[in-house]
């Protein structure tokens, strides 16, 4: 699919959403990442909540901790898609669909896009529990969801005014570099040395495209990383998922509480 056909499908997805939830736009939107989704409680009633398939091109996510629902909600007086789960690379999706989402949102007239996720640390001084703020990516992912001679500037792509608002929410926001991978494995001891050297602090599997895409329809991007565990000093441990999703879903209300402040800062 070229760039300009994921767009139009995009806008026919924004039609859609904005007809059934009867808002004639939208300011922002968030995609929750895993174990997220329980954070949109704490972030208001909602007016509405659809089922992703219900719009065209959506193809509902199936890895755990996400959902296939869209909330529309209020925070202050900005009206707010949030999606509460997205389709990853490991999921045999295109990075087309992968995006589809965030170029949904911003067709439905947001100009703020929040995109949250677990990721690994690669750093000693992040904790497990700590939501990081994405000040860059590396996208290790060899893949875009644009084709074409499309040569978008990725300069500040992670949005310096939402970083800042991000911090002026919660003083305590650290900010690191995310390395995007495709997965579904996590990454080897040596892999992980490699990304340290890179420069990454944190890595994950999602957020990169999404990004791109964003940039790309002009939208400003705000990355927020959940560290759901320590990828340095356990490498030789095993992971353990579910015990991953918990560090989430233990923090979601606050997660929500700070999605709010934060949207209303910007
Ligand atoms: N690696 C890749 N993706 C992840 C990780 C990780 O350690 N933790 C959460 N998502």
């Amino acid at each position: 699919m070229r760039t300009a056909d994921a767009k139009e499908l995009a806008a026919a997805a924004a039609n859609e959403l904005r007809a059934r939830s009867g808002a004639d736009g939208y300011d922002a939107m968030v995609v929750l990442g895993s174990g997220w989704t329980e954070a949109v409680d704490a972030m208001g009633t909602p007016d509405i909540e659809l089922d992703m398939a219900d719009l065209p091109g959506f193809v509902p996510p199936t890895a755990a901790g996400h959902s296939a629902k869209v909330r529309s909600v209020w925070v202050g007086a900005k009206r707010v898609a949030v999606f509460l789960g997205r389709t990853h690379l490991y999921e045999d999706h295109d990075p087309m669909r992968v995006a589809h989402a965030v170029r949904t949102g911003v067709a439905a007239g947001a100009s703020t896009v929040v995109l949250t996720g677990a990721a690994g640390s690669l750093r000693t001084d992040f904790a497990v529990g700590q939501p990081i703020v994405v000040r860059d990516h590396i996208n290790l992912t060899s893949m875009s969801p644009l084709t074409g001679p499309d040569f978008v500037d990725l300069t500040g792509a992670y949005d310096p005014r939402l970083r800042e608002a991000a911090r002026d929410a919660d003083v305590t926001l650290a900010e690191g570099v995310y390395a995007a991978v495709v997965g579904p494995q996590f990454a080897t001891p040596a892999e992980l040395g490699m990304l340290r050297g890179a420069g990454a602090d944190l890595v994950g599997r999602s957020i990169a495209l999404e990004t791109i895409a964003a940039v790309e329809m002009g939208a400003s991007v705000l990355g927020l990383a959940m560290v759901t565990n320590d990828a340095v000093g356990s490498v030789f441990e095993r992971f353990d998922a579910e015990r991953a999703l918990d560090v989430v879903r233990s923090r979601a209300v606050r997660l929500g509480e700070l999605l709010n402040a934060i949207l209303v800062r910007v």
